[in-house]
């Protein structure tokens, strides 16, 4: 749909072109106006960085008009000893009170998650939300199965991930998988391209920083979402749509108790050059 430019409002300062990604904004146009080259509509990735950049509200991008857009009000972002609270506060939760979220409180967080970076803007990120105990334990046991079948067929794999371990709280009782989280929510997308992996662990990422923001909690569901990439029954269960497959998952809820402190990490191991 290219671009339009208000010639009432621009400036000409370039911004627009400075900031296209791809480099097909020119400065070229009559009386040096913005103007797409002639490869805009093949090559844009409808970022929306040239309605974003530009002080004027002079650019509309793909029918997007910067009224269109969301308001970014600098000031209200976080502060740095704020954000690395977040970054650094934020826990691994896996206790979880018996207490589903509201869909729109779920709504919400991938809301957050969905602005989380791609490559070349694809956005290949879809999300499936689990809830219910009721769905999830026979779930969590489907990954025991699996387990019970690493165990005997892939000992290098299922010794190092203590999956002996895991199978043995199961039977007495307690559900390592889901750590008794009321959701789990998988990011899927197409399963054998090279764009989807990074950005779905990303928008997991946001989502498991969105959740702490709210008070909530979440935890990556790694062996769910190993059993969910392999094991034919798991595939099953989740019923992805073809072609689909999962890339992460992350256990989500109302976390029983609050962490104290921040625990140390190791130090930071980081090649200068
Ligand atoms: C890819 C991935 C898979 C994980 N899988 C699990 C899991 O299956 N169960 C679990 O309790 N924690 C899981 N975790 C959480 C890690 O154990 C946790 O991030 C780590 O111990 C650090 O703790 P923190 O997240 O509280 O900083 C996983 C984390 C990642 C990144």
């Amino acid at each position: 749909m290219g671009i339009v430019v208000d010639h009432e409002k621009c400036q000409k300062d370039g911004l627009c072109a400075l900031d296209c990604p791809i480099g097909i904004i020119t400065m070229d146009g009559p009386e040096g106006f913005p103007a797409p080259a002639a490869d805009f509509d093949e090559l844009c990735i409808n970022c929306g960085h040239c309605v974003a950049v530009c002080p004027h509200e002079a650019m509309t991008q793909g029918g997007i008009t910067p009224r269109q857009c969301l308001p970014l009000d600098a000031a209200a972002g976080l502060n740095p000893e704020q954000l690395a609270q977040l970054l650094k506060g934020r826990r691994s939760i896996r206790r979880y009170k018996d207490q589903p979220l509201e869909q729109s409180t779920i709504q919400r967080l991938l809301d957050m998650a969905r602005y989380a970076p791609s490559g070349h803007n694809v956005q290949p990120v879809k999300w499936l939300v689990i809830s219910g105990r009721d769905k999830l334990l026979p779930l969590a046991g489907i990954v025991v199965d699996w387990m019970h079948y690493m165990i005997a067929k892939h000992p290098e794999v299922a010794v190092p991930m203590h999956l002996d371990l895991a199978v043995a709280t199961w039977d007495a009782g307690e559900d390592r998988i889901l750590r008794g989280a009321p959701h789990v929510v998988v990011a899927y997308g197409e399963k054998d391209n090279r764009m989807v992996p990074v950005p779905c662990a990303l928008a997991l990422g946001y989502l498991e920083l969105a959740a702490y923001s709210l008070g909530l909690g979440a935890c990556w569901a790694g062996y769910f979402n190993f059993a969910a990439t392999v094991f034919p029954p798991m595939i099953q269960a989740l019923d992805l749509p073809q072609g689909m497959a999962p890339h992460g998952a992350l256990m989500l809820g109302v976390p029983k108790y609050r962490h104290q402190r921040i625990p140390p990490r190791k130090p930071l191991e980081v090649v200068w050059r």
